[in-house]
């Protein structure tokens, strides 16, 4: 029996976890689950896994849970340190997902992670500890099970494939007044609004080189982004003598979920296999950086390193939220993250307190850059 736990198993990538756990009820025990309240969701998949333990950052729970035991708040967090479980899934949205991956990392367990955030902003901080980590971003996954630890020395760059998102065809000037409802319209993945908005930013793609650089410990000078509007191929890897070799599938998530929890073994899904007769075409294109320039500014803050990459995750989480509010338009998103980027301060990061006490500073400080955008 496989033990795992599921941080953010109310989300999009949490339910499809337990869609395989509830495939699989002969091989995987939940023994946590965790969310940010206890929604209706959560408490429906606490009666129907009746795990030991249940985290949730805010809220309580009024039901007697007889088998389960709870805990509350950011601070409890520290518990996950004493369990021993096979696997922690972390499916959390955003930058609260950082602090139970560095407990996680620290204390040596097995992870696989959604989480790009949490790997982005942990950055140099976490270094050496990310080969502990299976991942569960669809081109992470790709890249992971092509590599699969074989020398880097090989390898003459990666290839991350990005759909392109719901804006791809749009012209710049009709970008300004999107609704959310187009914004959040994938044409590939169905996906939690947060990386849906990020993805039709083409931010997203941006996000996940950052995240590849530090998974794979790969130089930024080795990682590539083509579009690929079919999201047929996830991620290749092409090696010194010209070689490349591809990870391809329809697009679900439960084939990447699925991989991280019996790697490295395979198991039946479903029936969503690839016909290949029914592909008409396979296109690739150059991204285009005037209509998408977050995917180029992501990309230098990577290669900058030092506070940047926390600096655009915060910034672009303050700024998404508040055009799912309605409070800013699309291109604001654009405007806010690249002002806050070009205008952060330097801060010394030397340990994930600090990492946090930066994160708060730079959620404020976004947020005063926003109300030029009329976003109060
Ligand atoms: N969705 C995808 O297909 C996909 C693909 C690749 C990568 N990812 C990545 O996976 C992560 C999750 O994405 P998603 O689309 O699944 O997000 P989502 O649908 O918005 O779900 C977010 C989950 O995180 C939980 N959560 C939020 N704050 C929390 C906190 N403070 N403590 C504990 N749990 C908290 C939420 O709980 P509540 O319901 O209680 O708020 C929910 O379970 C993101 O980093 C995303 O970039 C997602």
């Amino acid at each position: 029996m496989i033990e795992i736990g599921v941080l953010g198993s109310t989300g999009s990538v949490g339910t499809q976890v337990l869609d395989i756990v509830r495939k699989n009820k002969d091989k995987i025990k939940v023994k946590l689950l965790g969310a940010s309240k206890p929604s209706e969701t959560l408490l429906s998949q606490i009666e129907e896994f009746n795990p030991d333990y249940v985290y949730i950052e805010n809220g309580n729970i009024s039901k007697n849970l007889k088998n389960t035991q709870v805990f509350i708040g950011k601070e409890s967090l520290d518990f996950l340190k004493d369990l021993k479980l096979d696997l922690f899934i972390i499916a959390i949205a955003g930058v609260k997902g950082i602090r139970p991956t560095y407990i996680l990392l620290e204390s040596n367990k097995k992870v696989a992670t959604a989480n790009k955030e949490a790997i982005i902003c942990l950055g140099e901080l976490e270094k050496g500890k990310y080969k502990n980590i299976i991942p569960i971003d669809s081109e992470h996954s790709a890249i992971f099970q092509v590599i699969d630890r074989r020398p880097l020395d090989d390898i003459r760059r990666i290839v991350l494939t990005a759909s392109g998102g719901p804006f791809l065809n749009l012209p710049l000037e009709e970008l300004k007044n999107v609704s959310i409802q187009q914004t959040l319209n994938h044409p590939r993945w169905s996906m939690g609004k947060k990386i849906s908005v990020d993805s039709a930013t083409l931010i997203n793609k941006g996000f996940e080189v950052i995240e590849a650089h530090y998974l794979f410990d790969i130089p930024y000078e080795k990682i590539d982004v083509v579009i690929h509007p079919e999201s047929i191929i996830h991620g290749m890897v092409e090696y010194i003598d010209g070689t490349v070799i591809a990870n391809l599938s329809n697009p679900d998530m439960r084939i990447p979920i699925s991989y991280a929890i019996f790697y490295p073994e395979r198991k039946y899904i479903n029936n969503n296999y690839l016909d290949f007769t029914k592909l008409k075409s396979l296109n690739f294109l150059s991204p285009d950086y005037e209509k998408f320039p977050l995917l180029k500014v992501a990309i230098e803050c990577g290669k900058k390193a030092g506070v940047y990459p926390t600096t655009l995750t915060m910034a672009d989480e303050v700024a998404v939220n508040l055009y799912l509010q309605g409070k800013i338009k699309f291109l604001d998103i654009y405007k806010i993250v690249i002002e806050v980027v070009e205008s952060i301060k330097d801060y010394s990061i030397n340990n994930v307190q600090d990492l946090l006490d930066f994160i708060d500073y730079v959620e404020k400080y976004s947020l005063s850059v926003a109300k030029k955008y009329g976003s109060s």
